[in-house]
């Protein structure tokens, strides 16, 4: 078995839904200060699916361009990370396995925890590529964040998916062996499976958070893991962005480092350009703010980042990777902006009334409307299946 293999992340693309709902909207309807939203939370708008996007859809939007530049022959397993579940007991993947065309010969699995599930599906991977080389794992995040209507979570809404592909002798980020793990049995936040929005106990999340950022790091150092210093730059879970600068202080407070609040800025300030448009996209989050990292105008060539992945409920892991030489050539900075970008702007009407739709349960035949600017549409429902189609 080989141990001085590289391994990591080789491509990554993100997608997201066709609508956005900004906070001064939000702001004219509840009449909420816009500055908490800009300054005090950190979010300007938030992606809103239309009635044809779902996990399955952005989730096949987001791998379709990496299966598209490097085939799909050594793809061999397909981690899809959600909170969202479409299905209690068929993995979301295998829809987004048959709408990207892959051949037969490949695991498809679902993993939960929060907003911490992909970065198990990562870590899952890099252990199946340690054992065989030659295959290629594809990780992708998939979520729809949604609260209550009139709640202090509804301006923390949004989504998004991140794909992700693992591989040996990654071409982005090669990841670091030592992780700092942390788990505690909280109730910060949870979504029973007869309800579709997430109950919050909003300031115990936040201070769960930062138990787990002290937590994961201690474990991290007593892994062997690299010291502060070291690193130039620290991607944190962005449920809204304002709480990664929340996190990289308690990082700092629990080495003892005083919280220069400049060093703060620039330790963080190039991962929240997609998160604080999108929103919270739950277990996407953490590589969003990766991806803007990496397209920032900053050489990062050779660099450490600190990565840290934290799932209410909770469970969190502080972990490192290395960028790689020549990783500029390989990002997708002109595809993320413009799903971005492209965006409608809805009204807070349409945004309540999307809010407020389900799915008909009565198991008939029931189509949906095209809405959908992306390259795949969930069609509709019949005898209580989901049909998902090319758009
Ligand atoms: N101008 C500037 N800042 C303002 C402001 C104004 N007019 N009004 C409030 N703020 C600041 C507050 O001081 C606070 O900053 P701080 O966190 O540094 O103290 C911030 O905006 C949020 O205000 P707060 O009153 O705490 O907001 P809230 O009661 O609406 O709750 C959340 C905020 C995040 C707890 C809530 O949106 C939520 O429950 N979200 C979902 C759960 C979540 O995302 N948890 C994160 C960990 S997983």
């Amino acid at each position: 078995m080989p141990t001085d293999l590289a391994l990591g992340i080789h491509d990554l693309s993100f997608s997201t839904t066709s609508l956005a709902l900004s906070h001064d909207e939000l702001s004219r309807h509840n009449g909420t200060d816009l500055a908490k939203y800009h300054r005090g939370i950190g979010q300007r708008a938030m992606s809103v699916p239309t009635a044809d996007e779902d996990i399955v859809t952005m989730a096949a939007a987001a791998a379709a361009p990496i299966v598209r530049r490097h085939g799909a022959d050594r793809i061999r397993t397909l981690v899809l990370a959600t909170e969202t579940s479409v299905d209690q007991s068929k993995a979301a993947g295998i829809y987004v396995h048959k709408l990207l065309g892959l051949h037969p010969h490949v695991r498809v699995v679902e993993v939960k925890q929060a907003c911490y599930g992909a970065t198990a599906g990562l870590q899952f991977a890099t252990a199946l590529v340690h054992r065989d080389p030659d295959q290629q794992v594809l990780v992708i995040a998939s979520d729809v964040s949604r609260y209550d209507l009139d709640s202090p979570g509804e301006a923390t809404q949004g989504a998004a998916a991140t794909a992700l592909l693992v591989s040996a002798d990654p071409a982005l980020v090669e990841l670091d062996r030592p992780s700092g793990l942390f788990t505690t049995d909280v109730m910060d936040f949870w979504r029973p499976n007869y309800r579709s929005t997430a109950l919050v106990n909003g300031k115990e999340s936040v201070a769960a958070y930062l138990e787990a950022v002290e937590g994961a790091w201690r474990d991290y150092s007593a892994q062997g893991g690299l010291p502060l210093e070291e690193f130039r730059a620290f991607c944190y879970h962005q449920p809204y962005t304002r709480m990664a600068f929340k996190a990289h202080r308690q990082l700092l407070e629990t080495c003892g480092v005083p919280a220069d609040e400049a060093a703060v800025e620039r330790a963080l300030a190039a991962t929240t350009a997609y998160n604080e448009t999108v929103g919270n996209s739950y277990t996407a989050s953490l590589y969003l703010a990766l991806a803007a990292l990496l397209e920032s105008e900053h050489d990062l060539t050779g660099q450490a980042l600190g990565l840290f992945s934290y799932g209410s409920g909770s469970v969190a892991e502080f972990f490192a990777g290395r960028v790689r030489p020549g990783y500029q050539e390989h990002l997708r900075r002109d595809a993320h902006r413009e799903a971005v970008d492209r965006r409608r702007a809805i009204d807070y009407g349409t945004y309540r009334e999307l809010h407020e739709r389900t799915l008909p349960t009565d198991g008939g035949r029931h189509d949906l409307p095209h809405q959908t600017q992306g390259p795949f549409r969930l069609a509709g429902v019949r005898d209580h299946q989901r049909v998902y189609e090319a758009a």
